[in-house]
């Protein structure tokens, strides 16, 4: 063999977030190699989720009811099937997540607490020690993976392009950060999946990593991929205004909670555009924010109320972003603003997480599934990765395995 040319078993993920993680741990035992830009869990969006993960497991709940709210917050554009199919697979979702280790809030009788967030109709976000669901659940999935003999991950590995023979996807074309001259490697595999992530680096003001700047859906389309809805971006309402990049986020979760937008006179702005005021769709919140600023006004969310020094071991990663901030959440309220958040659009994906490329399958915020529209409910973005993740495997492994190896005609990577 070349030694440009590594040929992997069975499945490459490219991506170690939430989705990339989930698909291999579905896959198994079926092999996989699962790639990441940086050592796993330093710098996937999933890691930075604080609200939690949105599911109809409380009692009264029902996945019609979630599937209700997504559709009336979606801006007229979500898939309601898709919205109803998500949905009813949030519960067992959520109990493969405890399976392996998510150390989701439970009560003294051992009952998942659930928060509230904008535009659900009753408290369903499944969290972590208040807004530390990302990072906690990413945890436990690196853990489950490094010990699952079936994945092997590489690390500081970067793709540059997707590798199509014949018409189909057959693996990436990849690099070591440490030697970014190095010429790529083909890594060869029987499917590949997208598990890239979102824009957020391409914006002045985002929640995102900075490093996450469409490189799976630049990729994609280049390989010949449908893009859909690319227009479609999320502005988070309460990013937090102090001048740092990326913008911290004060979770939606605060709001649910009681925590109120202010302007500088004291006044719940957003009553004058919405009668659900603070907890009104994200989009509706973020527009009222964004013209307030533009009127040389100030938006603040006060959690002095509602939280008081609770704040401190209610929402801890809010709580530390204000103090590096030199806010005392305590005695004054937190500045705020709208950031990109989240890329509604993406690739265009199945039923099965399928994308338009025979051979290429995408999960999370790369791909474009429906469930969406134009304005994503909040806390819906870490329940759409580990249902399609577990589809995408699902899908894979009723595959007959291809019984030879196709010849390869590639072109030359683009560098
Ligand atoms: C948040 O915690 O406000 C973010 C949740 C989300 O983006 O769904």
């Amino acid at each position: 063999m070349p030694d440009n040319l590594h040929h992997v078993a069975g499945t490459l993920i490219i991506g170690a977030g939430l989705a990339g993680l989930f698909t291999a741990l579905k896959l198994a035992p079926r092999p996989c190699t699962v790639l990441s830009p940086e050592v796993v869990g330093t710098g996937a969006s999933s890691a930075w989720a604080q609200g939690g993960i949105a599911a109809a497991v409380g009692l009264g709940d029902t996945a019609e009811a979630h599937a209700a709210d997504t559709v009336a917050a979606g801006a007229g554009l979500v898939d309601a099937d898709v919205a109803l199919s998500v949905t009813a697979e949030g519960a067992d979702r959520i109990f493969d997540l405890l399976a392996y280790g998510a150390p989701f809030d439970k009560d003294s009788e051992g009952t998942l607490i659930q928060s509230k967030e904008a535009a659900h109709s009753t408290n369903r976000v499944v969290r972590v020690s208040g807004d530390q669901a990302g990072r906690a659940i990413m945890d436990a999935l690196i853990r489950t993976a490094r010990d699952t003999p079936s994945i092997t991950i590489l690390e500081r590995v970067v793709v540059d392009e997707l590798a199509v023979a014949e018409g189909r996807v057959v693996g990436a074309f990849a690099r070591h950060t440490d030697d970014p001259m190095a010429d790529p490697v083909l890594i060869r595999a029987d499917e590949t999946v997208l598990a890239t992530g979102g824009v957020g680096g391409l914006f002045a003001v985002t929640t995102n990593p900075a490093r996450v700047r469409g490189q799976g859906l630049g990729m994609a389309a280049r390989a010949g991929a449908v893009v859909v809805d690319s227009e479609f971006v999320q502005f988070h309402p309460t990013g937090m205004a102090v001048d740092r990049d990326p913008c911290p986020l004060a979770t939606e979760a605060l709001r649910g909670h009681g925590a109120t937008l202010i302007d500088e006179n004291n006044h719940r702005f957003v009553f004058d555009t919405h009668p659900d005021g603070e907890l009104a769709p994200r989009d509706i919140v973020a527009r009222a924010i964004h013209a307030k600023n533009l009127s040389g006004g100030q938006a603040y969310l006060d959690t002095r109320t509602v939280l008081g020094a609770h704040i401190y071991d209610e929402f801890p990663t809010v709580a530390q972003y204000c103090t590096e901030a030199n806010i005392d959440p305590v005695k004054d309220p937190i500045p705020v603003r709208p950031a990109q958040h989240y890329h509604m659009g993406g690739l265009q994906t199945d039923e099965r997480g399928r994308t338009s490329l025979e051979g290429l399958w995408c999960a999370g915020e790369v791909s474009s599934t429906g469930l969406h529209g134009a304005n994503r409910l909040a806390s819906n973005s870490l329940l759409e990765a580990v249902v399609y993740a577990n589809r995408i495997a699902q899908d894979i492994v009723g595959r007959p395995r291809p019984s030879k190896v196709a010849p390869l005609h590639l072109p030359a990577p683009l560098h």
